[in-house]
């Protein structure tokens, strides 16, 4: 159902059905939340599973129809961490409105989570980063979407006019380069930003962006960071580069080169994400 809630009660009231849908089918306070990017897919196996919902099976949920997402929560846990993750996003180019992109995420929230793990596969703009690289998010440009946030402010999940200085928190990022360290993986670090997609960039928009101050770029992640530093969650996001952004090799983009790409890298990124929940 791709409509607009414009109604901020009702919207809140929304979201206490989906958690009251959640807890019908099971009784679990995540610690961690994660949505899991092209990439992270296979952090879902690594988990021991307690429950998976479906969101076709949460009434009124937005369900993902991007063919590559099965679109559920997963619960369970990652070592002793209590988590929840996202197999499947929803993104903006489906047609939902922003609100209803970042359901999930406040729902996570009123789930009990308190740490947010975002995750993406990006277009490398900087010269420095190539295909398979792990960037790790630093700051983001939210500029070319609408905010998440517009519309009558839902007082219950966060304030009118939140800060966004340092969106992703800072002793997260050191944490997760440790672990880069540690386990010799090159991390790079950068600022991301999100078009709405579901085309790709031409290669006049790069360079607009790059002058911009981009790293890379992508269809998500912004708007979901901008909901849940709202509603309180610490974030932190992780970007796997699994091409060159639009003109930088002339060659065209293609989902599949995207996909073999997040395939190959999805061995660290998994295990990156992996050490981060039982530290984080
Ligand atoms: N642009 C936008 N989104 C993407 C890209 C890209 O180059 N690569 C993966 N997701």
């Amino acid at each position: 159902k791709v409509q607009d809630i414009v109604d901020v009660n009702e919207y809140y009231k929304e979201l206490e059905k989906y958690l009251s849908c959640v807890k019908t089918k099971i009784d679990f306070k995540p610690d961690v939340a994660i949505v899991l990017g092209s990439g992270l897919n296979k952090l879902a196996k690594k988990i021991n599973v307690k429950e998976t919902i479906s969101y076709s099976d949460i009434d009124g949920f937005p369900i993902s129809t991007n063919k590559m997402h099965a679109g559920a929560f997963i619960f369970g846990y990652l070592g002793d961490v209590p988590v929840v993750a996202m197999n499947g996003r929803i993104h903006y180019y489906e047609g939902y409105s922003m609100n209803q992109v970042v359901s999930p995420i406040r729902l996570m929230k009123l789930m009990g989570a308190k740490k947010l793990i975002l995750s993406n596969a990006a277009g490398g703009i900087s010269d420095n980063l190539n295909v398979g690289d792990l960037m790790m998010i630093t700051d983001h440009i939210s500029s070319f979407v609408p905010s998440p946030l517009i519309g009558p402010n839902i007082d219950e999940l966060g304030t009118r006019f939140p800060d966004m200085t340092s969106i992703y928190d800072s002793e997260i990022c050191k944490k997760i380069k440790n672990i880069a360290r540690e386990n010799n993986i090159d991390l790079k670090a950068g600022v991301y930003l999100q078009t709405t997609g579901p085309n790709y960039e031409t290669p006049a928009e790069i360079n607009m962006y790059k002058l911009l101050g981009a790293d890379a770029v992508g269809m998500s992640t912004v708007c979901e960071a901008i909901a849940a530093v709202h509603c309180g969650f610490k974030v932190c996001g992780i970007s796997c580069i699994t091409n060159k952004a639009a003109g930088i090799t002339g060659e065209p983009l293609s989902d599949e080169e995207v996909d073999v790409a997040a395939s190959k890298a999805s061995d660290k990124f998994c295990l990156l994400i992996e050490e981060l929940v039982k530290r984080i």
